[in-house]
């Protein structure tokens, strides 16, 4: 007899939304099961769909025949078991999930504005920002205050059940009666609004009350109308914030009033002079909401077609940090959390007067002498908040609508006598860390957590490049890091929703931007570039994200879903690189020696792009092609699959044939294009002998440090090991001189770095970020290689475990979840041998290969000892 366990909806626990009317179902079992049987229930019982018994061992994104789910419900589903040789069934195992609202008929509210909501629209390209051309004015003059939208409503009988459904062209904050609803912060997120915008849905019962109620929304310009991405400009989806709500009341006796944002909707401000993402929030305690009077709200309709149910998780205060030391000096006091992150500070004083303005800066390292540094250059440099005393004995603040990337936070502005405790607040998308990995070197075990500190820091609504300066949805970052963000979480809810937006972005001749989401104002900051990188809107390597990324959550997770839905995306972009020049590319972005030589940056970065454009370019078309016959071949379009690969070895000669010399070499001194013609198979089998000669003499040549930019990184120790060089990946990941990971790791990083001289070794710091997670792409090959896990069939049904006993540690312990349940090694070196403890779930097989040997393994734990050398 065994019940199911870890019952899930779309991959989330008793979700309150799912991205559509067709849920998938997944759960787990302590013993293997032969048959399984699920229903959907209302909540009062009635069994709206079954499966019937299902002769099958599946759990994992399982769908119900003939269910379709209907907005603004609540569901129960149950499932169980039959494992072999039993005759009944085990208990059923009971979870529930909601609904929000699908359709844009489900919408019966209007959007709701202040009338002088209109933030200013100060826009700068790419080119205005090379130049020097950026508005100086201070944030007083170029924000807008915060809005506050109020709706009084009267509810009359008894209530069962009260849902908010929510959502704003802007960053929202709802209050029911006084009580803030949900724990989600910068609701909705970030999305390509014109196109698609993700409604919240709450559960309100709780915080309603008979007779007279007050829901309030604050409203902040955000990602919407605030300054945001790459230039920083303003107002890029639209000047003008709104918002638009719907409260669903349910009575005992069935029925159900609507309480809709419309013309009864009062506006009015609360403390904040202004709150912006960027430049961040100035809030004046003094002042109470509705100070200033109120006005009616300006009522718009239509435009409810493009908001979705929210997928995946909010944004969330997921952890908090205590100040580890704290520095007296003339500008203010500098406060250390010890960690690099992305969130805020919240401040508890006493002894405050009313007025005085407590000023928090905010950066992520200081200079080498230990001064204050603002290591960005150009946009977003504010990042201050500024909290305006109340003069109460006691006061706690943290702001509402801004977020910041820092380590340290510089107070100024108390004034003699008044205490000050600060706290720094951890927001994130609220996703699962399910991966695990403990190395017996410290430094290693470093480095894996400021990958996963990273990865934090920019799993945030949408996955971005840095938490601190743009905080774009760059492709190419997540095309780069997306299979160590499987290892470490439960990426799928979350990532498909980008996918989502990705896909809306799409320009309609098939190009993947960039970036995503993707404002028009970036299109047209691209299109007033005079050329080079400030111009790009698709290339190699960042719009292939299209298909790595689809293809990795389907290595990793088993969504088969997921390549359905990008199919067509996929062949859209395959099908714009056939009939169309290759514009200009980042190509191998930040290849360390292109940055090393004398000059700006600015003139450095256009290096790598220079020497690597062209073999970067068809590389990408071949592996894009490669990942869509394997995505039609699990789709069952045996001639999608064969037109692919016809394809893909046409390319594959054309790139020999003008790029190979005949010893299987290219006319490179660049690691990045050689690690890449080895990974996607560009080079032909007599020939790869050669290719892997010329990258060994490369990395020799560097003294065994890295020279591999974004692209390739990622592949390049993988590439050593899989041709006999396991002693130079492990060479390069032991170096401690940068450019290098414990280069890093040495010099204190506590995340991953933009560019390996971000902190140089005398530790003079540069402008750019400390915390972006494409080089932490090493992170998957821990995993991997030195602990050892990794998927030999889609979602782990079928595991490898070749842990890395060479590798110079004595023990590495962790484990990746998988779809049936977590696989778990553990290893230990004793002089020449070793003892290996693997545990697969339920439902995988798997196979040891150690010490030359080869294990079969089955669910379970097992222990295995080897004899090494
Ligand atoms: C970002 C990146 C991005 C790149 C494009 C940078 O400014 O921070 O990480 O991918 O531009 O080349």
């Amino acid at each position: 007899m065994t019940r199911p366990i870890e019952l899930r909806v779309e991959h989330l626990r008793e979700p309150r939304t799912i991205p559509d009317r067709h849920p998938r179902f997944s759960w787990r079992c302590a013993e293997p099961a032969v048959a399984y049987e699920l229903e959907v229930l209302s909540l009062s019982g009635q069994v709206l769909a079954t499966s019937g018994p299902v002769a099958s061992p599946e759990c994992a994104l399982v769908e119900v025949p003939g269910f379709r789910a209907e907005s603004d419900t609540d569901y129960a589903w149950r499932v169980r078991v039959w494992v072999a040789d039993a005759d009944t069934p085990g208990p059923w195992a009971v979870s529930r999930f909601s609904t929000g609202l699908f359709d844009a008929a489900d919408w019966s509210a209007a959007w709701v504005a202040a009338p002088d909501s209109a933030t200013e629209v100060e826009r700068w390209t790419m080119l205005d920002w090379i130049m020097g051309r950026r508005p100086e004015s201070p944030p007083e003059q170029r924000m807008r205050a915060v809005r506050i939208l109020r709706q009084s409503f009267l509810v009359a009988s008894p209530i069962t059940r009260a849902r908010l459904h929510a959502t704003s062209e802007g960053v929202y904050q709802a209050r029911l009666n006084d009580a803030p609803v949900g724990d989600e912060v910068l609701a909705p997120g970030f999305d390509s609004y014109l196109s698609r915008i993700s409604a919240q849905s709450y559960d309100v019962t709780q915080l309603l009350r008979e007779g007279e109620n007050r829901l309030e929304v604050a409203l902040a310009d955000g990602w919407w109308a605030g300054r945001i991405g790459l230039t920083g400009s303003s107002a890029q989806f639209g000047a003008t914030t709104r918002a638009i709500w719907q409260l669903h009341l349910d009575h005992p006796d069935g029925s159900r009033t609507v309480v809709a944002s419309g013309g009864d909707v009062m506006t009015s401000r609360g403390g904040w002079d202004y709150a912006d993402l960027f430049v961040g929030e100035r809030f004046d305690a003094r002042r109470a909401v509705g100070d200033e009077g109120w006005r009616q709200a300006i009522v718009s309709t239509g435009g409810t077609d493009r908001i979705r149910p929210q997928r995946g998780e909010p944004v969330r205060r997921i952890r908090e940090l205590p100040v580890v030391a704290s520095t007296p000096t003339e500008r203010g006091t500098v406060y250390d959390f010890g960690q690099v992150i992305a969130g805020r500070v919240r401040l508890r004083m006493r002894g405050a007067g009313a007025g005085d303005e407590v000023r928090i800066e905010h950066t992520e390292t200081l200079d080498a002498a230990g001064a204050w540094f603002v290591n960005i250059d150009g946009i977003n440099k504010e990042q201050t908040d500024v909290y305006v005393a109340s003069g109460a004995p006691e006061e706690e603040w943290e702001p509402s609508f801004t977020f910041h990337g820092f380590r340290y936070a510089r107070i100024s502005g108390l004034r003699a006598g008044a205490t000050i405790e600060l706290t720094a607040v951890v927001i994130a998308s609220d996703l699962a860390y399910t991966g695990e990995l403990e190395l017996s070197d410290a430094r290693l075990d470093r480095l894996h957590r400021n990958v996963v500190w990273s990865q934090r820091g920019n799993f945030l609504s949408i996955p971005t490049d840095c938490p601190q300066r743009e905080r774009a949805g760059w492709t190419g970052d997540l095309q780069a890091f997306i299979p160590a963000a499987c290892s470490n979480a439960a990426v799928v809810p979350f990532v498909t929703r980008w996918l989502e937006n990705l896909r809306a972005d799409q320009l309609p001749d098939g190009r993947i931007p960039i970036m995503s989401p993707y404002s028009p104002f970036d299109a047209e900051s691209a299109a007033a570039a005079p050329g080079g990188v400030a111009s790009i809107v698709a290339c190699a390597g960042w719009s292939d994200a299209i298909a790595t990324v689809p293809w990795t959550l389907y290595e990793r997770f088993g969504d088969v879903r997921v390549l359905e839905e990008n199919r067509e995306a996929i062949e859209r972009w395959i099908g714009y690189q056939e009939h169309t020049a290759a514009g200009p590319q980042f190509g191998d972005w930040l290849a360390p020696s292109t940055l090393e030589g004398e000059g700006s940056l600015h003139e450095k970065i256009g290096i790598a792009p220079a020497l690597t454009a062209e073999f970067i370019v068809p590389m990408f078309r071949v592996r894009t092609r490669d990942l869509a016959a394997r995505i039609a071949a699990v789709l069952g379009d045996a001639e999608g699959e064969r037109r692919h690969r016809a394809r893909a070895a046409e390319l594959r000669a054309a790139f020999a044939a003008e790029y190979l010399l005949t010893d299987g070499r290219l006319d490179t001194a660049l690691q990045g294009p050689v690690v890449l013609a080895l990974a996607f198979d560009m080079v032909p089998p007599e020939r790869v002998p050669g290719a892997v000669a010329q990258l060994v003499e490369l990395v020799e040549a560097r003294g065994r440090r890295l020279d591999t930019g974004f692209l390739s990184l990622p592949y390049l120790l993988d590439v050593l090991y899989d041709h006999g060089h396991a002693d130079l990946a492990r060479a390069l990941l032991w170096q401690s001189e940068s450019p290098s990971w414990l280069a890093q790791v040495d010099a204190g990083a506590t995340t991953i770095w933009e560019n390996w001289s971000a902190i140089a070794p005398d530790g003079t710091p540069s402008t750019v970020s400390l915390n972006h997670y494409a080089f932490g792409a090493v992170d998957d090959v821990l995993y991997r290689r030195v602990l050892g896990i990794r998927p030999a069939s889609p979602g782990y049904r079928e595991a490898l475990v070749e842990p890395d006993l060479e590798v110079g540690l004595t023990r590495a312990r962790g484990r990746v979840d998988t779809p049936r349940g977590p696989i778990v090694v553990a290893w230990r070196r004793e002089g020449d041998r070793a003892g290996i403890e693997v545990e697969l779930p339920v439902g995988a097989t798997g196979m040891l290969r150690a010490g030359g040997e080869e294990f079969a393994l089955a669910a379970g734990v097992s222990v295995h000892e080897v004899a090494l050398g």
